[in-house]
């Protein structure tokens, strides 16, 4: 049976083999930034490529978009981010620890996810027995206030053009702010998805456990538009494709569950929502999420109908987001600038949005928490991670026995040949049980070794990473070999 990761395990493997270091290490560190050394950021490219062939190349009713990250700013006022997309924060009198209130609540355990702030606000309870989580003190906090989750910057060198930007919180809205775009200039009809993957920038309160969350990180978003009466079908299809997408990639089935949110826990656009969790091992090893599915109805399109029609009152107000009041909605909103007609039925009308969100270094960690293992191979601990194929950093390690008698010639040779076809790794230094080992630590699934034999019969012995069994295969047929194992 697979070991249990606990998160020391994985952090410190991440470290000691080149997956993820901590930003700005050699200044002291940068809190909750995190960087993708050379294992990571291949394992990163991989589940990015699982999530876009799946998502987008292998559907014909889904195409792709890459938006700019600084977006105009009434886009977060029509989106509502600019007013609610804040925590519900108290402060700490003695050490000035700012906390989420929702994560003073007792039993609830700090990595849960935003709460809209009107239901934080409603449901404020009383900090008097409340213990500050840095200090322990208790009961002594400020009154609860609204904390912006949006980063601000200014652009613009000139005065007169300058203006407050934000860094964007989720990439949904440049999908929206291009729905007319995509529709005007490609063949797709409703239904149809708008995909992409980008990074997304969250002033977070409560960072820590690792890049489970953290203030810059990296979303895999599909926005895909349908007829209103059918949202609730579409809803049901991408809550099981997007479970499937999980499980055909090697995570566990009973280390995913869904949770459907309730009604006080939705987010102000969304009528329905439900969770993806996986069961990270923070703290008690509990369930957290991994994705959300929302079915965000056509409150994202309406309220930008509501954002144009502000744009001269935004200028009137010197581009002030903050005292602006976003227009009402027109009369005819049904047959506004961001409305879909749909030729066959001769209707027109706002369509309906569901909304799968994944986060790409969210992914990665529940990836390597699901792969990681331990076992007793002849007296000694091997670590390893048991990847999928596919999101193995490194799919084949090319190794001579020992330097002498040309072998690591022929090596180099095999490796030069393999590389073109998958990503590979040549390693010449140490002991070969040790070389194994560290592709072992790197989920590498095979390892090709040269030894004295391939001079006589061109056969090299192909080590399989999880059942460390060896075969011997012509150098001939290794390549069709490999494409047949890594499905490649
Ligand atoms: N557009 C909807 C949206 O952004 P969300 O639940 O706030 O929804 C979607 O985010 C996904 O993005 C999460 O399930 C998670 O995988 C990832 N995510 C959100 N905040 C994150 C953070 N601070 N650090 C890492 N990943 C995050």
């Amino acid at each position: 049976m697979a070991k249990i990761a606990k998160l020391d395990d994985i952090v410190s493997l991440c470290k000691r083999r080149g997956f993820i270091f901590q930003s700005s290490e050699i200044y002291g560190g940068l809190a909750s930034c995190y960087d993708y050394g050379p294992l990571g950021v291949e394992l990163k490219r991989n589940v990015r490529k699982a999530w876009w062939d799946n998502t987008v190349q292998l559907r014909d009713d889904v195409v792709g978009l890459d938006c700019s990250i600084l977006m105009h700013p009434l886009i977060w006022k029509a989106s509502g981010h600019a007013d609610k997309f804040a925590d519900l924060i108290a402060e700490c009198k003695k050490c000035n620890t700012r906390t989420r209130v929702d994560h003073l609540a007792d039993h609830v355990e700090e990595h849960t996810e935003h709460i809209s702030i009107d239901t934080a606000m409603a449901a404020q309870q009383d900090l008097s027995s409340k213990e500050c989580p840095n200090c322990k003190t208790v009961g002594k906090f400020t009154e609860p206030m609204p904390f912006k989750l949006m980063f601000e910057t200014q652009m613009g060198a000139n005065v007169d053009d300058s203006m407050t930007l934000y860094l964007r919180p989720e990439t949904a809205q440049g999908i929206f702010a291009n729905f007319k775009n995509v529709l005007d200039t490609t063949r797709v009809r409703i239904p149809f998805g708008i995909a992409q993957i980008g990074k997304s920038f969250r002033n977070e309160v409560t960072t820590k456990a690792f890049i489970f969350r953290t203030r810059e990180f990296e979303q895999a978003e599909l926005e895909f538009f349908c007829k209103p009466s059918t949202d609730e079908k579409w809803y049901e299809h991408w809550k099981e494709a997007r479970f499937n997408w999980y499980t055909e990639l090697g995570l566990k089935k009973e280390n995913l569950r869904f949770r459907e949110h309730e009604r006080g826990e939705l987010a102000h656009y969304a009528k329905a929502c439900v969770d993806v969790e996986y069961k990270f091992p923070f703290g008690s090893g509990d369930w957290q999420e991994l994705e959300g599915i929302a079915n965000r109805t056509d409150y994202d399109l309406r309220q930008h109908q509501r954002g144009i029609r502000t744009l001269n009152k935004w200028f009137e107000n010197n581009k002030d987001l903050t005292t602006i009041e976003l227009a009402g909605e027109a009369e005819d909103y049904q047959s506004g600038p961001l409305s879909y007609f749909d030729d066959e039925q001769k209707e027109r009308y706002i369509p309906y949005v569901i909304e799968p969100s994944a986060g790409i270094d969210r992914s990665a960690l529940a990836f390597l928490v699901d792969a990681y293992d331990e076992e007793e191979v002849r007296g000694e601990t091997r670590n390893l991670l048991r990847f999928h194929h596919a999101l193995a950093p490194i799919k084949v390690a090319v190794f001579p026995l020992v330097k002498r008698d040309g072998m690591a010639e022929t090596a180099r040779n095999i490796y030069d040949d393999l590389k073109k076809h998958f990503n590979c790794f040549y390693d010449e230094k140490g002991a070969v049980g040790r070389r194994y080992r560290r592709q072992d630590e790197a989920g590498t699934p095979f390892c090709i070794t040269v030894d004295g034999q391939t001079k006589e019969d061109n056969t090299v012995t192909v080590r399989q990473r999880d059942s460390m069994e060896q075969v011997r295969v012509s150098t001939n047929q290794l390549l069709n070999h490999l494409r047949e194992k890594l499905n490649m």
